[in-house]
């Protein structure tokens, strides 16, 4: 998983990503990896917003935030270049919770 696009000032967010080969997928591992990544980033490195967009069609993905509390915002079309074509994406975040 990566965090990246770290902006800090009044914004204090960044950008989620993630991947798993496919032979370990389907056994939890990617959530477990997650909680302590984003409890990390809310915790020691202070960020307040994570963001992470998928492929409208990327079921896994979308089971994945919804169950780690990420929250659809929107919907943006023909976000990323993938495989030579521009693709919509499902914008989600996750905010830190009050202390
Ligand atoms: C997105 C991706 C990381 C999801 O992987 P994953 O293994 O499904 O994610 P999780 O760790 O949440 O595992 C959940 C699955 O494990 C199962 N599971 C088995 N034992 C489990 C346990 N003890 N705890 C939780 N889930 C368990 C769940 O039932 C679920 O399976 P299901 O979706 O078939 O119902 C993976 O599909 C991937 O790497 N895809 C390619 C790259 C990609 O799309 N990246 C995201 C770009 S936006």
């Amino acid at each position: 998983m990566t965090l990246s696009n770290v902006v800090r000032g009044p914004f204090q967010a960044c950008l989620l990503g993630y991947s798993l080969d496919a032979c370990w997928q389907g056994q939890g591992l990617m959530h477990d990896a997650l909680e302590a990544t984003l409890a990390w980033a809310f915790g020691e490195l202070g960020l307040h917003r994570v963001m992470a967009n998928y492929l409208p069609y990327n079921d896994r993905s979308a089971r994945l935030l919804e169950r780690l509390g990420f929250e659809r915002e929107g919907y943006a079309r023909a976000y990323l270049q993938i495989a030579g074509q521009w693709q919509d994406h499902v914008l989600t975040a996750k905010v830190r919770a009050p202390d």
